[in-house]
């Protein structure tokens, strides 16, 4: 069931929904629907996605019906706007999560995933991954993703993003290395101008341990102090998807009963 609220001006666009399932199958539709304008428009769409745990019931819906039937997948690119330095079959991959819950059961050409080679090591990976970015989206331009989705952490990072990071300074690179501590492991992260030169991001967050942040990012702070609030792209738009747990923190105002 969806509670649509009025975006807050000047802010994200703010969806609360009843729970993490019903906020999965709005998250489905909404990745239909930007896939297929961004096909209609252009022939093609690339998206990058996140891993974590919220996007997986997400992901899991794409390999079933409707969304398995109707879904252009022979047009549609994925890349990844993070990745572990691990091997693609590793359980920490962000790549073998979207692998094993959609992408081995949809027709997706082979060429058409742009994963981070993590098993290189994060300097390499990085360059590997900007090669294929620049590849993709033309040398000299800035990548525009169709969609990206992210997640946010209950400190406010997104993708490997993490608060007080130098990287959140960075402006030239498209992806770069970043070593997280804890838990001590070397990622490979889109960065900042590109997460914010999307047309459109949609991020998903459930569960109290959330709710925090929301409210510091949608309502009540200084959002830009948090990666995750940080990425308002200059010409697209940005989504959160909240659970009432998430959204547990916003004001009142901000829920409506759905009618
Ligand atoms: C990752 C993600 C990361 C994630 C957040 C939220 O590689 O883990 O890109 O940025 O989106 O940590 O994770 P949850 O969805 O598990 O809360």
């Amino acid at each position: 069931m969806e509670i649509p609220v009025t975006a807050a001006p000047a802010r994200p666009a703010i969806r609360i929904f009843s729970d993490s399932e019903a906020l999965s199958r709005a998250a489905a539709d909404f990745l239909l629907q930007t896939a297929r304008q961004a096909v209609e428009a252009r022939g093609s769409a690339a998206l990058a996605l996140s891993g974590g745990s919220t996007p997986e019931r997400l992901y899991a819906l794409l390999a079933t019906a409707p969304y398995r039937d109707v879904i252009p997948w022979g047009r549609l690119h994925f890349f990844w706007a993070d990745e572990r330095c691990v091997p693609p079959e590793h359980r920490e991959s962000n790549f073998r999560l979207a692998a094993e819950s959609f992408l081995s059961s949809v027709p997706v050409p082979p060429g058409n995933i742009h994963r981070v080679r993590g098993e290189l090591g994060p300097e390499q990976a990085a360059r590997q991954y900007t090669d294929e970015l620049r590849t993709f989206f033309g040398a000299g331009t800035l990548p525009v993703f169709d969609l990206i989705v992210l997640g946010a952490g209950a400190d406010g990072h997104t993708a490997s993003l993490f608060p007080r990071s130098a990287l959140l300074q960075e402006r030239i690179r498209t992806a770069a290395p970043v070593f997280v501590t804890p838990p001590n492991v070397d990622r490979v992260t889109l960065t900042m101008p590109v997460l914010t030169n999307a047309a459109q991001v949609l991020f998903l967050a459930t569960g109290p341990s959330k709710a925090a942040i929301a409210r510091e990012i949608l309502e009540a702070g200084n959002p830009s102090r948090l990666p995750a609030g940080l990425v308002q792209p200059h010409r697209g738009n940005v989504l959160w998807m909240l659970d009432r747990d998430a959204a547990s923190g916003l004001a009142k105002t901000a829920v409506h009963a759905a009618p």
